[in-house]
């Protein structure tokens, strides 16, 4: 049965609305549109995401793209199936900016609505790439909110193998960068400035590389990159590109080492990457030649979709439903779920 899905993503500082096709069976749906507003401009005079400044935003932009994809799609709101959107974890205003008007417009529209999480969506967003990935899979999900290793056998069968104890690998790149003066979002501004750095410049930790488990842990790395920071005092300024390009390394490496050793205890060939830091460069490198040495195939979402995004949030909607494993359902006192 052919489905149309619109998703509405509004979790943090990005709206995106998508449509997605789904023909059911065993077929990977297919994205018609998606369109996508950023608030970085705006939150950048604060050095971070400002809440009640995000969902102010979230109100003035989700119609209008939706008007917008749609344009593109050629298709009409009359004719959308199931309205998904994204159920949390996220900033809670935010959230329910998404939650409020997915589930109005399902009443107007008498059609369902369906909740999805956050993180199941960047969990399945290599399934919008041209070539998606097979089950059983590896995936670490790194975003500014979680770091985890999962095995995937099939849509809802995640197992979790071992995540961050303290911060995220995204939070870790947003705190040394902001240590560094580097401003908001701190990961891509870093990562940038890395490229002109030597990454053994500094000798910083790699926190439970050794550990023996999949756990993370990323709170001493950002202590000791404050330490050397304070260190530097003045002469921070000459040597940062040094001090980025050493962090990245650091957080890359844990990354890359704690991902092989989850392929290998599961015996698993292939893994897929999501969430933000995703989308960083070195660590695309860094796996890359770790897998080919590995016979490891890897898969990661298009760039552009390894941040948040409508389309995730309308493919893991299209993908549940196709699978059998959720209903959207007719109760529009929608609710989130922050954390
Ligand atoms: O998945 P995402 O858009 O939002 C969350 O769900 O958290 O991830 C945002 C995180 C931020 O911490 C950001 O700094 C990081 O991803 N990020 C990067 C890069 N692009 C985004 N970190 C390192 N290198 C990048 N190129
Ligand atoms: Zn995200």
């Amino acid at each position: 049965m052919s489905l149309l899905i619109l998703g509405i993503e509004s979790s943090c500082d990005e709206t995106g609305v998508a449509l997605v096709r789904s023909t059911g069976g065993v077929a990977v749906p297919t994205l018609l549109a998606h369109a996508l507003h950023s608030q970085i401009e705006m939150h950048q005079a604060y050095g971070g995401v400002v809440p009640e400044l995000a969902s102010r935003d979230h109100i003035r932009r989700v119609l209008p793209l939706t008007e917008a994809v749609l344009a593109e799609s050629g298709q009409r709101l009359a004719d959308v199936d199931v309205v998904a959107y994204t159920r949390g974890p996220g900033l809670a205003g935010a959230l329910l900016v998404g939650a409020g008007v997915a589930c109005a417009l399902g009443a107007a529209l008498g059609k369902p609505v369906l909740g999805v999480h956050h993180l199941e969506g960047h969990l399945l967003s290599p399934f919008l790439s041209a070539d998606p990935p097979e089950f059983p899979f590896v995936a670490l999900l790194v975003s500014g909110g979680h770091t985890q290793l999962m095995r995937v056998d099939g849509v809802g069968r995640y197992e979790l193998l071992g995540e961050t104890i303290d911060d995220a690998a995204g939070e870790a790149f947003d705190k040394s960068a902001k240590l560094m003066g580097l401003g908001y979002p701190g990961g891509p501004a870093l990562s940038r400035l890395a490229e002109q750095g030597s990454a053994t410049a500094f000798k910083l930790p790699r926190p439970l590389l050794h550990s023996g488990n999949l756990d993370f842990s990323f709170a001493g790395l950002k202590t000791a990159v404050l330490t050397q920071a304070k260190k530097l005092g003045d002469a921070l300024e000459a040597r940062k590109a040094d001090l980025a390009a050493s962090t990245e390394a650091a957080i890359v490496d844990v990354l890359v080492k704690k991902t092989l050793t989850a392929l290998k205890q599961t015996g698993l060939q292939r893994v897929v990457v999501a969430g933000g830091v995703g989308a960083n460069r070195h660590l695309r490198a860094q796996l890359n030649a770790a897998c080919a040495q590995n016979q490891v195939r890897v898969h990661y979402p298009e760039l552009h979709l390894c941040t948040d995004n409508g389309a995730m949030i309308a493919m893991a909607a299209a993908m549940r439903l196709q699978a059998g494993q959720q209903t959207a359902n007719r109760d529009y006192a929608f609710d989130v779920k922050p954390r």
